[in-house]
Order: structure tokens, then C-alpha cells, then sequence
């Protein structure tokens, strides 16, 4: 790999699974990024012991040993400028930032939210989409800015909700595309084929995707448009 890696520091608050995903997407020689640093703000988070044996520079900085949150946030700002990140990812970091952190870091932190947004922000996600009947669900990667999971969107990707799904098979659905979604965005962002532009994502260099994912499905999976179209019923 010629470009020299983007040095990115993972930030979580538990298990860590996307975390995981991301570190081991990065161990690629060909990836433009590698992860320097994980923290947590929970002393027993269990993403940090694969952090650890990982032999990742991992900090624990909690809430309760700072007075407020622009201290919480400007002791996590010391360590991401000591680690010298470049890109933050959030991934399941269950904290908001103050607005004066978030814009120093614009641009260049992103975060992995589990539903198809602006649909629903917050938590219980997959809990929210099976009781509004949603039949495509799914996750984004968004860039971090003031207002929670508002930021300009990176990417989507969209999983089918099946009629028998349940909150634990749609969440396990949605995870393991999680998995494979952020490593993308990284690398999006990393490569600089996408970055904040205001309100936007900007592009270069990415090709439009094709096809439509119908749910329930009239035959099997991902089918074209206008194949559906010519379906007898
Ligand atoms: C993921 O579903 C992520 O989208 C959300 O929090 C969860 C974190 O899971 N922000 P993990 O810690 O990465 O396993």
C-alpha cells in the first residue's frame, strides 16, 4: 500500500462487536486505515479485553472522574490528540458530546447507527421497526455532528424484515451487516471518496448501486425493478 494508513481510534461503551469488525478489516495490507487506539468510557466494557489481546493502546475515561461534560469530553479530546487520530468511529459509545467536541472532530468521526435513518434515532431501534410493520430495515454510518444521529449519512445498507422475526433474529440480522457496512464507510472516508461537505456527504469515486431489495420477496432476494414489474401474480 503506497498512501500511508489514516490512523483511526475506535470509541465503544460494550461489547465491542463492531469494534472487532473494524480491526479485523483493517489488519489488511491494502486498507487505508489502521486502529491506533480504543476507548472506552466503561471500566468493564467487554470490547476492551479484545482491544487488549489485540495489544491496542486501550484507556478507560468514565464519566465519574470528571466534574462535568465539557471535561469528559476535553480529557477524551487529549487522548485522541495523544493517540494522533486523524478519524474517530463510534461504535456503540453511548454518550453525547458536547456540541463544542463535536466540532472539533467534525468531519472526521463517524458513527454506526442500527436503523435505516432519519428513521428511528435513539435506541431500541429494531424493537421500533418490527412494531411499526417496517419490511426493510437496516443500518447507517453516518458523520458526527451536534445533534444525535443526525449527521450527514455515509452509507445504508437495508436488511428485509421477515414476517416471523422477532426483536433478537432482526437484531442479529442487522449486526452482521453492521459488520460489513463499517469497514466500507471507513474506507470511504479514509480514502477521501467521501467527506462532509455542511449538511452532505460528498463523493469521488463510488458507483451507484443497482437493484431494489423487495420485502417480502416474490421470488428469492435482491430482484430488479423491472423484472418485478413483469410478474404475474
Ligand atoms: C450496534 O448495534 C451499533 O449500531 C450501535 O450500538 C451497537 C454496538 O454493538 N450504535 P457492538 O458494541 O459494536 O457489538
Amino acid at each position: 500500500m503506497s498512501a500511508r494508513k489514516k490512523r483511526t481510534v475506535v470509541m465503544i461503551s460494550g461489547r465491542g462487536s463492531n469494534m472487532a469488525s473494524l480491526l479485523e478489516a483493517t489488519r489488511e495490507d491494502q486498507y487505508p486505515a489502521e486502529i491506533v487506539g480504543v476507548i472506552s468510557n466503561r471500566s468493564g466494557a467487554p470490547g476492551l479485553e479484545v482491544a487488549r489481546r489485540a495489544g491496542i493502546d486501550n484507556r478507560v475515561i468514565a464519566q465519574d472522574d470528571f466534574a462535568g461534560g465539557e471535561a469528559h469530553d476535553a480529557a477524551i479530546h487529549d487522548a485522541l490528540v495523544d493517540m494522533q487520530a486523524e478519524i474517530v468511529c463510534l461504535a456503540g459509545y453511548m454518550r453525547i458530546f458536547t456540541a463544542g467536541f463535536v466540532a472539533l472532530w467534525e468531519g472526521r468521526m463517524i458513527n454506526i447507527h442500527p436503523s435505516l435513518l432519519p428513521l428511528f434515532r435513539g435506541l431500541n431501534t429494531h424493537r421500533r421497526a418490527l412494531e411499526a410493520g417496517m419490511r426493510v430495515h437496516g443500518c447507517t454510518v453516518h458523520f458526527v455532528t451536534a445533534g444525535m444521529d443526525e449527521g450527514p449519512i455515509i452509507t445504508q445498507a437495508a436488511v428485509p424484515v421477515h414476517a416471523e422475526d422477532d426483536e433478537a433474529s432482526l437484531t442479529a440480522r442487522v449486526l452482521s451487516t453492521e459488520h460489513l457496512l463499517y469497514p466500507y464507510a471507513l474506507r470511504l472516508v479514509a480514502e477521501g471518496r467521501a467527506r462532509m461537505d455542511g449538511a452532505r456527504t460528498v463523493y469521488s469515486g463510488v458507483a451507484p448501486s443497482s437493484g431494489a431489495l423487495i420485502s417480502p420477496s416474490p421470488s428469492e432476494g435482491v430482484v430488479d425493478i423491472e423484472s418485478l414489474a413483469r410478474m404475474t401474480p
